[in-house]
């Protein structure tokens, strides 16, 4: 699935990133070279980023 239609970023791509590290979009984002656009991704992605993240 696409999570950000400006730069077809896949929500594997984000979930990636975010095990990497990346704790918001724009820096799961940059980590596949990508720049946010249009923000309207943003609720998702941290909805995927926020999945990843492990639980305390
Ligand atoms: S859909 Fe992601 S920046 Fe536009």
């Amino acid at each position: 699935m696409i999570v950000c239609v400006c730069n077809a970023i896949r929500e594997a791509d984000v979930r990636q990133a975010a095990r990497n590290g990346a704790s918001c979009p724009a820096s799961a984002y940059a980590s596949v070279g990508r720049r946010a656009r249009c923000g309207q991704c943003f609720p998702f992605a941290r909805q995927v980023i926020a999945s990843e993240r492990p639980t305390a």
